[in-house]
């Protein structure tokens, strides 16, 4: 028998009851990581090799998860990061999402391969409700510049480009699956040229442009005034090139370990960044951000000590809002906030700004 939402404890539960309940199509591509799947096993490992340090007595009465990534406000350190084909699980799609996190007050990156189109997308949003946009960049400018700029006057607080994405990873489940019916669960606005025997990742990504570069960085900034993040930086040295570059931020992020199999998690790449960046007196410059295998609250925790302004959650709440539609994605996100809650009060810290290195031993991570 399947559990019931309240027999869910944890994001974990969420996920054991989706590959249950999903479609086998649905729940290879959501589910699977590029090749051997190393990366995506240690993206949730890497936060077994950090330690708290926990400060005792300290007054923890009271509380505040809230914080401010991008200049926006919002409850909570975590955002919904961007995850295509939302309809593969519930037939409503990525609206559920939104409502979740307005209900949260979290912030959620839409995707370009969004189920729904981006219009609903926002639509189902409340005013002043933050979202941000995560693009892929078209072959075609005119069609990309025409996305980023309807998402500007649409209000989209952030643009997220996808740059660990100029080819698809081999997601291998996925392909197995020989994915059938592309068509009727996308309304993309990258294109449509569609190859079915690769897998869904595959089928709806023929459009994004190999050819991107740090040369064409300049021209984003021309036609936005949204901050502009990178999101898929794996390595210091692309840091520093962003902040060269005058990008507002990064997202440190293997993509869930669906692209470059044994790339490393963002967690490590992180603990490596953020010293590099203090070295330079750079690290007001640039928001860092990370992605991947974040599962709990301490995981979370963990990463804002290490000097994240925030990250991202992904398969967690396309697996809850898969297994029991909206009131999964709000309980997931009750539990990470309870979780949050008792993290903090016992780490010792009663605000965001509370967190810093000291809180954390992450010197059995490789870069230490
Ligand atoms: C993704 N991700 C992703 N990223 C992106 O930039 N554009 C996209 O269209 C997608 N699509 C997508 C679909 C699915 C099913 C998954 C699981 C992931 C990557 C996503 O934004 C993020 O980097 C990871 O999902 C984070 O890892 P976790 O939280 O899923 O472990």
């Amino acid at each position: 028998t399947m559990p019931i939402l309240e027999q869910c404890y944890n994001l974990m539960d969420f996920e054991h009851v989706a590959r249950r309940v999903m479609k086998k199509t649905a729940w290879a591509y959501y589910s699977s990581g590029a090749d051997d799947e190393i990366t995506m096993r240690e993206n949730h490992a890497a936060f077994h090799k950090i330690w708290f340090r926990p400060r005792i007595l300290v007054d923890v009465e009271n509380i505040d998860t809230s914080t401010t990534m991008l200049g926006s406000k919002t409850d909570m350190p975590f955002y919904v990061t961007a995850t295509a084909l939302g309809k593969l699980g519930n037939p409503e799609g990525e609206v559920l999402l939104t409502r979740g996190a307005k209900k949260h007050n979290v912030i959620q990156m839409i995707p370009t391969l969004a189920s729904c189109s981006f219009d609903e997308i926002v639509d189902a949003a409340e005013d002043g409700q933050v979202q941000w946009l995560q693009l892929y960049v078209n072959k075609d400018r005119e069609v990309t510049k025409r996305i980023v700029q309807h998402a500007e006057k649409r209000g989209c607080k952030g643009l997220f480009i996808t740059v660990d994405a100029p080819q698809l990873g081999r997601r291998e489940k996925d392909m197995r699956t020989k994915f059938q019916d592309v068509g009727s669960n996308v309304q993309s606005t990258g294109g449509n040229d569609v190859d079915r025997s690769q897998g869904a990742a595959r089928a709806i990504s023929s459009f994004i442009d190999p050819s991107l570069s740090w040369k064409d960085i300049p021209w984003f900034q021309s036609i936005t005034k949204m901050p502009i993040i990178l999101k898929g930086v794996q390595r210091v040295e692309d840091v520093i090139k962003a902040v060269e570059a005058g990008v507002q931020g990064v997202v440190l992020s293997n993509h869930g370990g669906r692209q470059l199999d044994t790339a490393p998690s963002g967690v490590e790449i992180l603990a490596e960044v953020m010293p590099a960046l203090r070295e330079r007196g750079m690290q007001d410059k640039i928001e860092v951000f990370i992605d991947g295998g974040i599962r709990r609250a301490s995981d979370i925790v963990k990463a804002l000590c290490l000097g994240a302004t925030g990250v991202g959650i992904g398969r967690p709440f396309l697996y809850a809002m898969s297994a029991y539609g909206l009131p999964g994605v709000d309980r997931a996100m009750q539990l990470l906030k309870d979780e949050m809650d008792m993290n903090m009060r016992l780490i010792g810290a009663s605000k965001i700004s509370d967190l810093n290195p000291t809180l954390v031993d992450a010197r059995s991570l490789s870069a230490h």
